[in-house]
């Protein structure tokens, strides 16, 4: 990956401009980095506090030959190399909350956006936004992210090299994607469970159509969580936010 970069001093979003380039035909593995972006995306029609030059803001297209039902598994993948680089880097051991939130320390550190065109039965493309909070300084945070939010610097309590941790996303993507599609999902999920915290514990699920609160039972083999509800119900959950 990263043969083709583009390097943006200002975007309004490192996804918006790889949608983009997927769309006029970019090559799987081409990525966008920005210092600053003006308008960085969340999940759930969020923003995302992207300020200049204290984080990776990130956009990679790949163009897995998937049916778009599969796509949320290669968020769970992002989320699994997203955690070996830094567990490499700078040594932290991070939680992954479903479905893409890594989290140190009970603090969201790390935010993967996936975005797809595609037909009923085939991907074109699948665009992964990352953006990973590593040099922030505590006060640097907007207030309402004070109690929610942290970066790799303050939990390490020294600086890390983003040049260095970029690399490192870049290859252990590159690794498990190779793995992925030579054997499937099954290592991914492995891994994945390995650093889940949700799994096996009672959360609160909020969707678009309501809250459920049960204990997660583990994720499908498409990625989605399976939630037992007090009544014994299973619950398949494509999309929520969850909380302990
Ligand atoms: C989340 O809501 O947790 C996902 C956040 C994703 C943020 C990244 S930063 C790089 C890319 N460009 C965007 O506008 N968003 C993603």
């Amino acid at each position: 990956f990263g043969q083709t970069i583009y390097f943006e001093e200002e975007v309004t979003s490192t996804q918006k401009m790889a949608h983009q380039l997927a769309h006029e035909g970019a090559k799987e593995g081409t990525i966008v980095v920005a210092e600053l972006q003006t308008a960085g995306r969340g999940r759930m029609d969020r923003k995302w506090f992207s300020p200049k030059g204290t984080g990776i803001w990130m956009s990679l297209i790949l163009r897995p030959p998937i049916p778009p039902q599969k796509t949320p598994q290669l968020t769970l993948l992002t989320a699994v190399a997203i955690v070996q680089a830094i567990q490499e880097v700078a040594g932290l051991v991070p939680d992954i909350k479903w479905p893409n939130d890594i989290l140190i320390n009970g603090k969201k550190c790390v935010g993967i956006l996936t975005e797809l065109q595609a037909d009923p039965d085939r991907v074109h493309s699948v665009t992964i936004g990352m953006g990973v909070n590593v040099n922030h300084e505590r006060d640097q945070f907007p207030e309402d992210l004070r109690g929610i939010a942290t970066s790799l610097a303050i939990e390490k309590g020294e600086k890390i090299k983003r040049a260095r941790l970029i690399q490192e996303v870049l290859l252990k993507m590159e690794t498990l994607y190779r793995q992925y599609l030579q054997h499937g999902f099954l290592p991914i999920k492995l891994l994945w469970e390995g650093y889940a915290i949700s799994i096996g514990k009672e959360i609160t699920a909020r969707t678009l159509n309501g809250t459920i609160r049960g204990f997660a039972r583990g994720i499908t083999d498409e990625g989605v969580l399976i939630l037992e509800d007090h009544d014994g119900t299973i619950h398949y959950i494509h999309s929520a936010d969850i909380s302990l």
